[in-house]
């Protein structure tokens, strides 16, 4: 039984991707054909970093699909997808940001599409659709946290789950839901021990209506597996960055002026969430090893969280 590298779960036979989850994330039923190779891609991806309008500190390019999308092909300008390969520093982080990109929208989280493909040297990499270009071409405004809270991006790590909230009271258009949204996020990047959740890998985008809303969520994964000793928040929440439980994200949710019994909720859902957690964690392409540290590391939240 193969597994979908969109969705997965289980395909017909030996197929490794859904017809239906082709379409939704490349808007056609066969898997676009990959010219691209994993050792031309780091040369590619430093010719691109100054072009491009996406930067973060991971290796990544911006592909398009050819007008019949038969093929993917590179896009300095106007791409709208983002590849992100295996860098060489670390292991299985494609498979590590898919797979908590999934446990994310299984908590509810809004996420663009996304999935695994396969370079033409058979390479892992990580593809996800970009979120702030329509399908005629439109550009969306965006402002990530860093931004929005006027500081420089060398300091992305200078700021506090408190200041993510003020933001939105400032910026969003409706703060009551946004921040709910927030709060759904911040959880659960801690709950995979996703110690890179900083003032970038937050953003508000403008609405096609003009409303300014939360982006869905990108560059989400469990840094813990990469890096064993990293299990600090990079934002530090209600003042800290370990050892959370319970008692702080209630306190947190107050200082967001969250209902206690919708925070209850909320914590609620993110510990029901744990049991199809960790059947996706099982479906997932991390090897054995890594799914079974992965299935460590939730439990473990989980409990803190009860
Ligand atoms: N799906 C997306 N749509 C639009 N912009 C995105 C998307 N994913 C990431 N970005 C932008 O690109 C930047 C870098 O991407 P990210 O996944 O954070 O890479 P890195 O791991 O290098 O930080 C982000 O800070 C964000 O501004
Ligand atoms: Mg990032
Ligand atoms: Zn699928």
């Amino acid at each position: 039984m193969a597994i979908c590298r969109i969705c997965l779960r289980p395909t017909a036979g030996s197929r490794d991707y859904h017809s239906d989850c082709l379409v939704s994330l490349f808007g056609a039923d066969s898997l676009p054909r990959m010219d691209i190779e994993l050792r031309n891609l780091m040369g590619l991806a430093a010719e691109m970093a100054g072009k491009m309008s996406i930067s973060g500190v991971q290796e990544k390019v911006s592909l398009r699909l050819s007008d019949d999308k038969s093929c993917f092909e590179i896009a300095p300008a106007h791409g709208r997808y983002i590849l992100k390969p295996e860098p060489s520093r670390f292991a299985f982080l494609p498979q590590n940001e898919h797979l908590t990109m999934r446990l994310a929208e299984l908590v509810g989280i809004e996420v663009p599409p996304f999935g695994l493909v396969e370079l033409k040297d058979k390479a892992i990499a990580y593809v996800i659709k970009r979120f702030d270009r329509l399908e005629d071409g439109t550009k969306l405004q965006v402002e990530d946290f860093c931004q929005l809270g006027e500081k420089p991006m060398r300091d992305k790590y200078q700021g506090s789950g408190e200041l993510c909230v003020r933001i939105l009271r400032k910026y969003a258009s409706e703060p009551l839901i946004e921040i709910r949204k927030l709060f759904k996020m911040i959880l659960f990047s801690w709950w995979v021990s996703n110690g890179d959740q900083h003032l970038k890998n937050f953003s508000l985008m403008r609405t096609t209506e003009g409303r300014w809303q939360l982006a869905p969520a990108y560059d989400l994964l469990c840094t813990r597996l990469p890096i064993p000793s990293d299990h600090d928040l990079a934002l530090p929440v209600c003042g800290k960055r370990s050892n959370l439980g319970r008692r702080l994200w209630l306190d947190f949710a107050a200082y967001a002026r969250i209902p206690e019994r919708a925070a209850v909720r909320l914590i609620q859902e993110q510990i029901a969430a744990l049991e199809p957690s960790l059947r996706v964690i099982d479906a997932s392409f991390l090897p054995e090893e890594l799914k079974s540290q992965y299935r460590d590391i939730v439990r473990q939240n989980t409990e803190s969280l009860r």
